[in-house]
């Protein structure tokens, strides 16, 4: 080392390179060892007791107090949430009809109206695959739809009336408990007697003047001579709901399509009925539907519905179509002449 300056910036290159060095052990030791202190404690044996100490500042930490993790604590209001949905369902005009306890959004009647048993009976509009199939594509909006979604729609359709706050805890309560309900129903998944039957179409048009006899015989005494129900004013709800009039579903609902009504009623109505013992025949349902949807009811606005008219649904009772059939056999049918074009048109 004759040169003493090149002798200095060695040893400078040295010292930087172990700073460095020592840096580098540092950053790694204050990665791992936070990591080494969240271990779970091991139960002091001999060898461990005898191991020599590496400071004096390690403190034993394996028999101090352990907090419970949080994720442990049961979901009480998981439970409560799931209840609150399944009575909304049940008595929705009790909380959110024109006299709700909670709001006045809807017209009176309730889910479980059309959705048999707060959605649990077999081909009775039960709920068992809304949980496994949503969020999907629906032809009617045109998008991949929420449930949030799905369920706003029977409150502005079937119910009349207007939405629920998506992030109230009504809305939240009816979710948990559609899912509640589907947690058995693997995702995708549509089992066997979920929502309605799709009944095969008559071969003649829905006849109205029949329906209008046997709704005579078969439903008036409940529904009423004018398909107004039986109301229980002083709580706005009712013990019969009506089946069309102001208080109805309006014609933007899925019952106001002959072949939702039909497959709604055969399985269900008269009240009493169901999928293992029927009390009406195929024929006397869709007539049934033809009457009952040829009354006057609410009108919603339905202009951004259906703008894909190749998916608009045969029974669909308001043009523009994709074909030359007419509106009023798309209401009344026959249908399979209009499902039989569609198809060799596909
Ligand atoms: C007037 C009858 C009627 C009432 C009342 C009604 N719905 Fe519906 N709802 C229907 C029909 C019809 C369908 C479509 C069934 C089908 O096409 O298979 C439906 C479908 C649904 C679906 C989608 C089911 C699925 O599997 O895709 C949900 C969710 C739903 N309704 C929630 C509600 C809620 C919540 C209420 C009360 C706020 C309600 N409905 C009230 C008639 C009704
Ligand atoms: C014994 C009384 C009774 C008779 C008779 C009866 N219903 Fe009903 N109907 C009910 C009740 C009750 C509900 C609501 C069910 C619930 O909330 O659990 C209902 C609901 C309905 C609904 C869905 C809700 C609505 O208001 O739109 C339709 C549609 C319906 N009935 C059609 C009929 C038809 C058609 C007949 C005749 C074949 C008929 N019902 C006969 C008692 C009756």
């Amino acid at each position: 080392m004759k040169d003493p300056i090149t002798f200095l910036k060695l040893l400078k290159n040295t010292l930087t390179c172990l700073l460095g060095l020592a840096g580098l052990l540092l950053l790694i030791t204050g990665i791992l060892l936070p990591g080494l202190a969240q271990r779970p404690a091991k139960i002091p044996s001999a060898s461990a007791a005898s191991a020599p100490k590496k400071t004096e500042s390690v403190r034993p930490q394996n028999q101090l107090w352990q907090p419970p993790k949080t994720d442990s604590i049961p979901k009480i209001s998981e439970i409560e949430l799931i209840r609150y949905g399944k009575e909304l369902i049940a008595h929705t005009a009790d909380y959110l009809g024109p006299k709700g306890t909670v709001m006045q959004i809807s017209n009176g009647m309730n889910c479980q109206n059309c959705h048999l048993d707060a959605g649990t009976k077999i081909m009775g509009n039960n709920y068992a695959a809304v949980f496994s199939t949503y969020p999907k594509f629906r032809a009617r909006s045109g998008t991949e739809e929420t449930i949030i979604k799905r369920i706003s729609d029977c409150f502005e359709r079937s119910l009349n009336g207007t939405k629920p706050d998506s992030a109230s805890k009504e809305m939240t309560a009816m979710i948990a408990y559609m899912k509640w309900l589907g947690k058995d129903t693997p995702k995708g998944i549509v089992p066997k007697g979920t929502g309605l039957e799709k009944l095969a179409y008559l071969d003649r048009a829905a006849d109205p003047k029949n329906g209008q006899i046997i709704y005579k015989a078969k439903c008036e005494s409940c529904h009423g001579v004018n398909g107004e129900g039986i109301p229980n004013p002083e709580k706005g709800s009712y013990i019969y709901p009506p089946l069309w009039g102001k208080n109805s579903y309006n014609d933007g609902a899925g019952l106001y399509r002959l072949s939702s009504f039909a497959g709604y009623v055969v399985n269900n109505m008269p009240f009493g009925a169901s999928y293992e013992n029927r009390l009406l025949t195929e024929k006397e349902a869709w007539d049934l539907a033809a009457f009952v949807n040829s009354q006057p009811r609410p009108h919603k606005d339905q202009k951004n519905d259906w703008v894909d008219l190749t998916k608009k649904p045969i029974d669909f009772p308001f043009a523009p179509y994709a074909d030359e059939f007419t509106e009023k056999q798309h209401k009344l049918g026959p249908f399979k002449a209009i499902a039989d074009a569609k198809k060799e048109r596909k």
